[in-house]
């Protein structure tokens, strides 16, 4: 795409401090961290897409391939006349799977971007012109109202993408939690979760042949560079990606080649040769651990679609009913 990206300070100036916030913040630590959030601009979207293509990341076609066999079996327990309430919705490019299926009463797509959501529901809404799309701007993080338009009929939650994965356990629980709070009784969630495999797979898919991964992460600092007067040499950081076997996790790190002192928004800091800015974790789990997470958040596990590879697994849940919860 040509067109420059405007950055967050015109568009969005409560994001634009929160951003800076988090950076200065995040940079100040003895462990540099920075929330992953902060990778998708409009550059960092796009790179993000092509991820989902390479050969080496096999999340986005082998969650395909489950719906794509799974989903009649899918269709049968979750039952038609439900709203479909996806949760960060991005570029809804997995939801024609789903919405064929299911005959829903509605579709919510959820995400905090407004860009996003309009440039997806123009789309859909033209696929399904009897489907009433009710898009909602929220940080779905936080149990939220649904629009009165989604009626009161019983509710499915779509979360493919193994996106649950980028949040440690304890906050995967309590969004797990809130999703159950703003579904209602009577709710189903369809999740999709990366499985532990064989570590040079996962490092792969996370660390490509042909760089797209590391550019993606680089895009963060170029970001900070750009958006915050930041003076990070860029020649001096290297995508890192490592397997943290205790954590069950995949953390990306921009990671210093050299010693540097650079600049964010007039604040000055220094990294010495080796040590790594934290930006990303990718958690992968058990069908144990899956099921555990789910549970704790309120959700029961009805079914569990795995590929034959046993690479990827999209589980169907039912929320549990808080008096039986004691
Ligand atoms: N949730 C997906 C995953 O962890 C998508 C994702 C988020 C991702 N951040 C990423 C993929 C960074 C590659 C790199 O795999």
């Amino acid at each position: 795409m040509a067109e420059r990206d405007p950055g967050l300070s015109k568009a969005a100036p409560d994001l634009a401090a929160q951003f800076r916030r988090d950076v200065l913040e995040g940079l100040s630590r003895k462990n540099k961290v920075i929330p992953a959030r902060w990778f998708y601009d409009r550059r960092g979207s796009e790179l993000f897409e092509a991820i989902t293509a390479l050969p080496e990341y096999y999340p986005t076609r082998t969650e395909v391939g489950i719906f794509q066999s799974s989903m009649s079996q899918v269709a049968a327990q979750v039952g038609p006349g439900r709203a479909v309430v996806e949760f960060g919705a991005g570029s809804m490019a997995k939801t024609p799977l789903l919405l064929d299926a299911i005959a829903p009463s509605a579709y919510v797509p959820v995400d905090i971007s407004g860009e996003f959501l309009r440039d997806g529901c123009a789309a859909l809404e033209a696929r399904y012109p009897d489907l009433p799309v009710i898009p909602v701007e929220a940080d779905f993080t936080h149990p939220f109202a649904l629009p009165a338009e989604a009626g009161h009929g019983a509710r499915l939650g779509f979360f493919p993408g193994s996106t649950i994965g980028n949040m440690a356990p304890a906050p995967a629980v309590d969004l797990l939690r809130a999703m159950r709070q703003t579904l209602g009784d009577d709710a189903m969630l369809l999740i999709g979760m990366d499985l532990i495999k064989d570590r040079e797979r996962l490092i792969a898919a996370y660390d490509d042949a042909a760089g797209v991964t590391a550019d993606f992460n680089l895009n963060l600092a170029e970001r900070i560079n750009r958006e915050l007067g930041g003076t990070i040499p860029l020649d001096a950081l290297a995508h890192r990606a490592m397997w943290n076997e205790r954590l069950a996790r995949i953390e990306m790190h921009l990671e210093a080649v050299r010693d540097i002192i650079f600049e964010v928004c007039g604040h000055s800091f220094e990294m010495t040769a080796g040590e790594t800015i934290h930006t990303e974790n990718s958690h992968k789990y058990s069908r144990e651990s899956a099921d555990l997470l789910l549970l704790a958040g309120g959700w029961e596990p009805v079914a569990h679609h795995v590929d034959d590879d046993r690479l990827f697994m999209v589980v169907l849940a039912g929320a549990i009913l808080q008096g039986r919860t004691a």
